[in-house]
C-alpha cells in the first residue's frame, strides 16, 4: 500500500530513433512490430512530478504550468492504473511536467515524458523496479518512451511473446567512448503536429499499401545498426538512419489520406545535409512525426552543421545535442 503523500521528481531525456518504430504487433499492451533503435539527448529534458493524493476524487496532470488537454490526462490516467495495481493502492495521483523545448511537435516528447512519469510514479508509489522492468511500464505509456530509460544508444526490442514481457529496451553503449553528436533543427517555430504519431502509425498501417514492406526492411537495418554501434562506425550508422527514416516517411505518405509531416524547410534541410557530405563533413540526417530534421554527425563537425542549418531560411531554432544519461530522480521522496 501506498502509505503517505510523497513527492518524487524524476527527469529524462528525448530520444532520437534511429531505426524508427512505426507500428504495432499490439495496441492494447502497446508492443512494437519491430524492433527499433535509439540516441538519448542530454539536452532535451522533461521532469516530472507525481504525488499519491489520498482523497483526491481522480488523476491530475499539469503540462509546462497548465491543465493538460483531456485526451492527454486521460491517458495518462489510464497508465497510472498500471503503477496502482502494482502497488496495491486506489490513490489518485497528481502530475506535473515541464519540458525543456515545444511539447509534441516532433521532437520526440512523449517519449521523455513518459520515462520521466515512469521512474517518478514508482518511486512515488514505493516500487523499487529496475531498469528493465521500468522500460516495460514506459512502453505502455508509449513505445519510444521504453528506450529513454536508458541513456546513450539504446535497442527496443519486438519480442515474441504475446503478454509482451520481452518487448523491453536495453542500453547498447552509453556512447561516451564515440564522440558522436546531434544537431536538431526545429523547423517552423515547433508548432504542434498534425497527426499524433499514435494515430499516424495506427492509420499507416491501416491504410498504407506500404507498410508491411516497411517492416521488412527493420530487421536487417536493425542488425546493421547495432554492428554499427558496436563498431563506432558513424558512416554505417548514417546511411541505415536515414534509410529507415525515408522508408518509415514514404509509408505514411502512401497513407490513404497521405500523411505528410514535411515541410518545404524539411527538404531543404535534407539537401543541405547532403551538400555537407559531398564536401567531406560526415553528416546524416533523421526526420520523426513531424517536419524537423536532426543530423547525426561527430563533435569536430558539430559547430559546422549547426551553422549551416541555422542559416536555413524556415528553421527557427537549432539546438546542439550531446548523449544524454538514464531517467533518474532527481529529489529523493520526502515523507
Ligand atoms: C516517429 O512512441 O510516440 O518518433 O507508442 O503510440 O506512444 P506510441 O508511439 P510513439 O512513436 C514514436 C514514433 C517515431 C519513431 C520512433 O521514435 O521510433
Amino acid at each position: 500500500m501506498i502509505g503517505f503523500p510523497r513527492q518524487v521528481t524524476a527527469c529524462a531525456h528525448a530520444n532520437i530513433a534511429l531505426v524508427k518504430y512505426w507500428g504495432k504487433r499490439d495496441a492494447e499492451l502497446n508492443l512494437p512490430a519491430a524492433g527499433s533503435l535509439s540516441l538519448t539527448l542530454a539536452e532535451l529534458t522533461t521532469t516530472t512530478s507525481v504525488r499519491f493524493v489520498p482523497g483526491a476524487a481522480r488523476d491530475t496532470l499539469t503540462l509546462d504550468g497548465h491543465p493538460a488537454p483531456e485526451p492527454a490526462r486521460a491517458r495518462l490516467a489510464s497508465w497510472l492504473d498500471l503503477v496502482r495495481d502494482r502497488a496495491g493502492s486506489d490513490l489518485h495521483a497528481e502530475v506535473s511536467s515541464v519540458n525543456d523545448f515545444p511539447t509534441a511537435s516532433g521532437l520526440a516528447s512523449s517519449a521523455s515524458a513518459y520515462a520521466a512519469v515512469t521512474v517518478a510514479a514508482c518511486a512515488a508509489a514505493g516500487l523499487d523496479l529496475d531498469q528493465r522492468e521500468l522500460s516495460l511500464l514506459a512502453r505502455r505509456g508509449s513505445g519510444s518512451a521504453a528506450r529513454s530509460i536508458f541513456g546513450g544508444f539504446v535497442i527496443m526490442h519486438r519480442g515474441q511473446r504475446d503478454d509482451g514481457g520481452d518487448a523491453f529496451a536495453e542500453a547498447l553503449s552509453t556512447a561516451e567512448s564515440w564522440p558522436v553528436r546531434m544537431i536538431v533543427a526545429v523547423v517552423g517555430g515547433g508548432a504542434p503536429k498534425a497527426h499524433s504519431s499514435r494515430e499516424a502509425m495506427e492509420h499507416c498501417a491501416r491504410t498504407s499499401p506500404l507498410h508491411a514492406a516497411w517492416l521488412q526492411t527493420v530487421p536487417r537495418d536493425l542488425a546493421e545498426a547495432q554492428d554499427a554501434v558496436a563498431a563506432s562506425d558513424l558512416v554505417a550508422l548514417g546511411e541505415v538512419a536515414e534509410r529507415s527514416a525515408l522508408t518509415m516517411h514514404a509509408a505514411a505518405m502512401a497513407s490513404r489520406p497521405p500523411i505528410l509531416y514535411w515541410r518545404p524547410e524539411t527538404l531543404t534541410c535534407m539537401q543541405t545535409v547532403r551538400v555537407l557530405r559531398a564536401g567531406g563533413v560526415p553528416a546524416y540526417f533523421t526526420i520523426d512525426a513531424g517536419p524537423h530534421v536532426k543530423v547525426l554527425t561527430l563533435d569536430e563537425h558539430a559547430e559546422r552543421v549547426a551553422r549551416t542549418l541555422r542559416e536555413v531560411d524556415g528553421v527557427t531554432e537549432v539546438v546542439r545535442c550531446t548523449p544524454g544519461g538514464p531517467a533518474v530522480v532527481v529529489e529523493e521522496p520526502t515523507s
